[in-house]
């Protein structure tokens, strides 16, 4: 049940930590965090492999990594079966950091693509063959299609920028019910976060939607927020990182904050998301052997559309824990593996290897 799976193991014996950048929000973000997490990783001196999913290919162009050869042809050459190896593909950026080039025919190969037996373990049999990395970040575009489908399914981490509307909160439901599916289907699913970009506290709407934010999300909210800085946007249009641009930047600052903060959490690598799909209740906690069975506010579950969730990074061991809703305790109705409790009910039951 434990969640980090698919595990690449890089050549210093560590897994290659995959995150997916991901909303289908157009705007958002996503390829400005791809970028500058990327680079400020590696200025902690970690070897970074950022993968254009986008047809667009604003993060290739953005970083001047435009190539003859690109995710279309490897993924092509997957889908056909046909020998390509990566190391073709793989463009260096400087020290540390690679790019997998972005080309517009990947638009066309998606629509190719659809009746592909395995079409959603593509980008994972691409991924297990690239092994020296810490860290590998996907850019996805803006839609839920294939290409999309296949970074969840890969990653064992996704992170969902969102801009300061209210509207950007209600749009995730969708990828909300894929991530749950996901885990329906792998027994496992990407560990998620939200990230707020574009930060401007001069304007009160965007600290009500912070407030707000918060007390939705409660712990999948992300620490860091990346505040509104035209360096962030001049640094993609002069094909640099912010680091290079303008490293005394609040931009260049937000996001060493926020490398430091994502060096955190996937340091832990014994995570575990818990769902619930429930349109009554007003509050879900989750107690157990791990908080000696207090419904603590660091165990409340965040609500998306009718999905409840929270990640836990656990120990190794074995956990017993129930959800609660105000006075009703009640066993995980995702989890088949429960336990008699003493009570003659039933527990539910994690099992950390
Ligand atoms: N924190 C920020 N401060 C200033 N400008 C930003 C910030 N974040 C993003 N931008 C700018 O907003 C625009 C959209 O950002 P970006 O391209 O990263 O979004 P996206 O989600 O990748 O878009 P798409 O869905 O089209 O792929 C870009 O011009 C980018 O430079
Ligand atoms: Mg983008």
């Amino acid at each position: 049940m434990g969640n980090i799976k698919k595990s690449f193991f890089n050549k210093k014996g560590g897994i290659v930590k995959t995150i997916a950048i991901v909303n289908q929000k157009g705007g958002c973000g996503k390829t400005t965090i791809a970028i500058n997490l990327s680079a400020a990783l590696v200025k902690k001196n970690y070897k970074v492999l950022l993968v254009d999913l986008d047809p667009q290919a604003h993060a290739t162009y953005s970083l001047g990594a435009n190539a003859n050869l690109s995710i279309t042809d490897i993924m092509e050459a997957i889908a056909e079966n046909k020998q390509l190896s990566c190391e073709d593909i793989l463009k260096s950026l400087w020290e540390n950091f690679y790019i997998i080039p972005s080309s517009i025919g990947l638009a066309s190969l998606e629509h190719r693509l659809i009746n592909k037996e395995n079409k959603l373990a593509l980008l994972s049999s691409l991924l297990k063959n690239i092994l020296n990395f810490d860290y590998c970040i996907l850019d996805c575009p803006p839609n839920l299609g294939l290409l999309t489908l296949n970074a969840l399914w890969t990653s064992q981490y996704a992170i969902i920028p969102l801009s300061m509307c209210d509207y950007s909160l209600r749009g995730v439901e969708i990828l909300k019910n894929i991530i749950l599916m996901i885990k329906e289907q792998q027994n496992s699913c990407p560990i998620t976060f939200y990230l707020l970009n574009g930060v401007d506290k001069r304007y009160k709407f965007v600290e009500n939607f912070i407030t707000k934010a918060k007390l939705q999300l409660n712990t999948l909210l992300l620490d860091t927020q990346i505040r509104t800085n035209i360096h962030l946007r001049e640094a993609a249009s002069s094909g640099k990182s912010i680091f290079q641009y303008k490293p005394d930047s609040r931009g260049a600052q937000d996001f060493y904050t926020l490398a430091e903060e994502v060096e955190k959490i996937t340091s832990q690598s014994n995570w575990v998301s818990l769902f619930l799909k429930d349109n009554s209740f007003s509050e879900v906690y989750v107690a157990g052997d791990f908080n000696n069975w207090n419904k603590d506010q660091k165990y409340r579950l965040s609500k998306i559309g009718d999905i409840w969730s929270i990640n836990l990074a656990l120990d190794k061991g074995k956990y017993c824990y129930k959800f609660v809703n105000q006075e009703s305790w009640f066993s995980d109705p995702h989890n088949n593996l429960t336990e008699t409790d003493p009570f003659g009910g039933k527990n539910s039951v994690l099992i950390i290897k």
